[in-house]
């Protein structure tokens, strides 16, 4: 059986909410950690998984997004003109090749279940594919798909990232049941979306990685709803559970960022701009003093 994943499905149509105003004109996946949008950490990641075609899941007030991964023939001419190498160089990181990139508008925000069940065209029958969620920003020395590609290539079936999470911040997210612990890899047999606290059947809170079988996306063509009302992706996958498939929990090597929330985007922000050679020195000295500062007027 061939296990090769090479597309991934990037949902991007969520209202980001929590970043308002920001968000009013700007997507959640443009604003930057440091000199780079959010969305530019996940394709990055993708491209070291072998990813080759990259969906993303749209909705209205994201064109900023789709000109991101545009050429932009009079920039470029002004840096070539100006000897601007390096620029153009990070510039490149921006292309597509012509054909990689496609674009599938989600009409009403109904779920990131839902979000996935729209791009069900552009997969092929008995295709698996990653899923990625740019608000959650993985700083990994082997970046995060590429470890659960090179785990899912030995299991199949289909592979959630899992983190451990204390048990009062479980209900913040879908947790996994498990059968049985196998170190970095744990087999599933259930999973449950936001369980309430003290309900939650493990610690392992499923983040924004994901390699999924063809068929979560029939069971998603099943599902009306579910928690919260939106259509869930942890229902699709927990149902190929009681289908009789495997499913795989991934505990991933890496910290974990959540970009969707500002707090968690301000920690990425301190984080990445402390590991930039270029800036590590001068930003590391600031957030001493500063903080010398503080603690001095306590
Ligand atoms: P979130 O739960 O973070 O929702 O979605 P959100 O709308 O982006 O942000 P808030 O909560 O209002 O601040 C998780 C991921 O699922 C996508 C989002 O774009 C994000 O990548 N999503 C969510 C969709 O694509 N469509 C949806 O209907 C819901």
């Amino acid at each position: 059986m061939g296990r090769k994943v090479t597309k991934a499905v990037f949902p991007v149509a969520g209202m980001g909410t929590r970043f308002l105003p920001a968000t009013k004109s700007v997507p959640k996946e443009i604003m930057t950690l440091v000199d780079r949008p959010l969305i530019q950490y996940a394709i990055d990641e993708a491209r070291a998984a072998g990813i080759k075609e990259f969906i993303f899941v749209t909705s209205r007030g994201k064109s900023a997004l789709e000109d991101y991964f545009d050429h932009a023939p009079e920039l470029e001419s002004e840096l070539r003109k100006k000897g601007k190498d390096e620029l153009l160089e990070i510039l490149k990181s921006t292309n597509m090749d012509s054909g990689a990139i496609a674009y599938i508008r989600q009409h009403k925000a109904l779920g990131l279940g839902h979000a996935v069940w729209c791009a069900r065209r552009l997969i092929s029958p008995n295709e698996a594919f990653a899923v990625i969620l740019p608000d959650d920003v993985i700083a990994a020395e082997t970046p995060c798909l590429q470890q659960m590609v090179e785990a899912y290539e030995e299991t199949g079936g289909s592979m959630v990232a899992a983190m451990e999470v204390p048990p009062e911040k479980a209900s913040a997210y879908g947790v996994l049941d498990v059968a049985e612990d196998m170190g970095s890899m744990v087999s599933v047999k259930g999973m449950v979306e936001k369980p309430p606290v003290d309900e939650a059947p493990s610690n392992l809170a499923v983040i924004g990685r994901y390699i999924l079988s063809n068929n979560v996306l029939r069971n998603l063509n099943k599902i009306k709803s579910g928690s919260g009302g939106e259509i869930q992706l942890t229902d699709a996958i927990a149902a190929e559970i009681s289908e009789g498939r495997s499913v795989y929990g991934y505990r991933f090597r890496g910290q974990r960022f959540d970009c969707g929330s500002k707090a968690g985007f301000l920690q990425a922000t301190v984080a990445f701009g402390m590991a930039r050679e270029d800036l590590k020195d001068e930003f590391t000295s600031y957030l001493h003093d500063l903080l010398a500062v503080q603690r001095a007027a306590q």
